[in-house]
């Protein structure tokens, strides 16, 4: 199974704060914006990952990710010159995902609660057998978001982008699972009026087809799409609030790779060292130590 992050996006509604860096760059409390999408897929045991993301903003990505291994995972790059729509994403990254199943996770948004990973690891068996999946989370603005109509038995009625009249207050969140062959059905999602190809065109197909499965994440979870300066704010919080009463550090890629055994112990002590000086490292320490 394959993992898209997409990190592209002029990021204009941060300006001027993305003027000078991508937004996923930023920091959301203690780590860079994408280390929350990249445990999530991650927690989801996927290894393989295409970052996107514009041209001028790769070399930061690379800077601070590299090729994975410091994370025990294997990264791969590719540029989108234009944001011409999140289903672009799977046109864009169609050799990196051959014929595998493909999740994707926008770099901007960030889950966290108990129960995720049995979730995740839930939607990537269904991709395995064939069926995309979308989850959906409560919102009071629903007409900002693509919204999923669930019936009784909370089965995807209808998908729908932005509508006016929402017909639901669940949001389709930015986290998607597609079995094999979503590149080729990507292609044929043609541009909505506002010249995007929409992802809710491409999950209305799998939906069409029966294909379409749904899991919400109920009150024991927070969902942020932190592309204003109150969301971000509001994720940092909370996130430090968590950390602090959990003495942990949440969403750390270096420990999920320790963890999960696909780093060293010398591997996760050299970061240790790297991030010597702040809670973070010590949280590292702490994991390393640990397991002594
Ligand atoms: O966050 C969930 C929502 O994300 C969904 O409910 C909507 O269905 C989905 O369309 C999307 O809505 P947004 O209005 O948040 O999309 P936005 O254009 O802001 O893009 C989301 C992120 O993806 C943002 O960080 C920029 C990045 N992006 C966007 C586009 C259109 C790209 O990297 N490339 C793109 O082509």
């Amino acid at each position: 199974m394959k993992g898209i992050i997409l990190a592209g996006g002029s990021g204009t509604r941060l300006y001027p704060i993305t003027e000078g860096i991508s937004k996923q760059l930023m920091p959301i409390y203690d780590k860079p914006m994408i280390f929350y999408p990249l445990t999530t897929l991650m927690l989801a045991e996927i290894r393989e990952i295409l970052i996107i993301t514009t041209e001028v903003d790769q070399s930061g990505f690379k800077k601070l990710l590299g090729d994975g291994s410091r994370f025990g995972v294997q990264l791969d790059y590719v540029i989108q010159p234009s944001p011409d729509g999140l289903a672009q994403a799977f046109i864009l990254g169609e050799d990196f995902i051959g014929d595998e199943a493909c999740a994707m996770v926008l770099g901007d948004n960030i889950f966290y609660g108990n129960g995720l990973t049995k979730l995740l690891m839930n939607a990537r068996k269904n991709a395995e057998a064939g069926y995309a999946t979308n989850f959906g989370f409560r919102v009071h603005d629903p007409e900002r978001f693509g919204i999923m109509e669930i019936d009784v038995e909370k089965n995807i009625v209808s998908v729908e982008e932005k509508p006016e009249h929402p017909k639901s207050d669940f949001a389709i969140t930015g986290l998607y699972f597609y079995p094999a062959g979503v590149a080729e059905k990507a292609k044929q999602v043609q541009p909505s009026a506002r010249g995007e190809l929409e992802i809710t065109s491409l999950n209305d197909m799998y939906l069409q087809e029966g294909k379409l499965k749904g899991e919400l994440l109920g009150s024991g979870f927070s969902w942020f799409d932190t592309g204003t300066f109150d969301s971000e704010m509001d994720a940092a919080v909370l996130i430090r609030a968590i950390e602090t009463n959990q003495s942990r550090v949440i969403a750390c890629p270096e420990q999920i790779a320790f963890d999960q055994g696909w780093i060293t112990r010398e591997q996760l002590a050299e970061r240790a060292e790297l991030l010597k000086k702040n809670s973070y490292g010590a949280f590292l320490k702490k994991t390393l130590e640990a397991t002594k």
